[in-house]
């Protein structure tokens, strides 16, 4: 964790502000792949994760935005109402389990609210690279579309707002949105998890999971809903065998037997607690991992995620 000061605050749209931040001692900040996120903690102490937005190849600063949530922890809340211009802050280096397509030769990136944020940084990269593009960005109205202007002067052709569309309508306006790309179009999401969810719906009809990708801000109940058992894990390089009961979570007991694990945000969407699993079956219920990943059963999200089978070997 690095000291960053507040250069300025911004509020971008209702109930979402935007700060500035830049290094305490004055030095570049390291620079980041488009779809990144950093720690940050607030004045009350708590840590949460907000996505990079400003251009990935400007080191004098970083920009994030925050929501202010109803049912905020003291993460948002505090970032909305106990900080100003000029405070300092604890942040973390940015991470990333977002970013775009190497492969990909033509990209449409759908927005809802808050989720616009990693979506910005990467319409800065693909605007910079010449890459075809389209945000597609959907918001109740123009005041809770974030960055709005900033979207609309600096990618004019490339942006297109959707205002108000009740849910039933989301799927038609959807398909029309992604009827405008080609069928190998990498698509990249992130918003609520009901929008998040019929986006990659709609994508699915016409490209596999590898051309969807999608970042989680918050967990969503349904992944980590359903009863839980108790199961066993073994420490690959010990030979260890450790009981994970029902009502324990398999970070909590790799802790308490002394492995070295750090976790976040400890509900499945940070990726900070990622082990590698050996053999095994996980059951997956986390919103971080691909699809893919989670199909691949080679990692485990250790702060929410099960087992299936009796044991896992992890790679610890
Ligand atoms: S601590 Fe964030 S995903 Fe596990």
């Amino acid at each position: 964790m690095m000291k960053v000061r507040i250069e300025r605050i911004v509020d971008e749209a209702l109930d979402i502000r935007s700060f500035r931040l830049v290094r305490s001692d004055g030095q570049p900040l390291d620079s980041y792949e488009p779809g990144a996120h950093v720690d940050l903690t607030g004045p009350t102490g708590v840590t949460r994760q907000y996505s990079l937005c400003s251009p990935p190849q400007d080191r004098r600063a970083y920009l994030v935005a925050v929501k202010k949530e109803a049912q905020s922890r003291g993460g948002s809340l505090a970032l909305h109402e106990q900080v100003e211009e000029g405070m300092e802050l604890e942040m973390g280096a940015p991470r990333n389990l977002f970013r775009l397509d190497p492969t990909a030769t033509e990209h449409v990136l759908f927005a809802a609210g808050i989720g616009v944020t990693p979506l910005l940084s990467m319409a800065y990269r693909l605007a910079e690279s010449g890459q075809p593009y389209r945000l597609h960005y959907f918001a109740r109205s123009p005041e809770y579309a974030a960055f709005s202007k900033l979207l609309a002067d600096t990618f004019a052709d490339r942006v297109q707002f959707h205002y108000g569309v009740e849910p039933g309508d989301m799927d038609a306006a959807l398909t029309e949105s992604l009827s405008q790309a080609g069928s190998a179009a990498h698509v990249y999401t992130c918003g609520p998890a009901p929008f998040m969810n019929k986006v990659v719906e709609v994508a699915a009809r016409s490209r596999s999971d590898d051309f969807i990708h999608l970042e989680h801000f918050q967990a969503d109940p349904a992944t980590n809903a359903g009863p839980v058992g108790a199961f066993e894990v073994e420490l690959a390089s010990s030979g260890v065998v450790l009981h994970v009961p029902a009502d324990a979570s398999l970070v909590d007991v790799l802790q308490a037997h002394g492995c070295d694990i750090d976790t976040e945000c400890r509900e499945g969407i940070c990726g900070t607690c990622i082990v590698e699993v050996l053999d095994g079956l996980p059951e997956h219920r986390d919103n971080c991992l691909s699809n893919k990943e989670k199909a691949g059963n080679k990692q485990i999200c250790a702060c929410v995620s099960r087992a299936l089978s009796a044991r896992l070997v992890l790679d610890l």
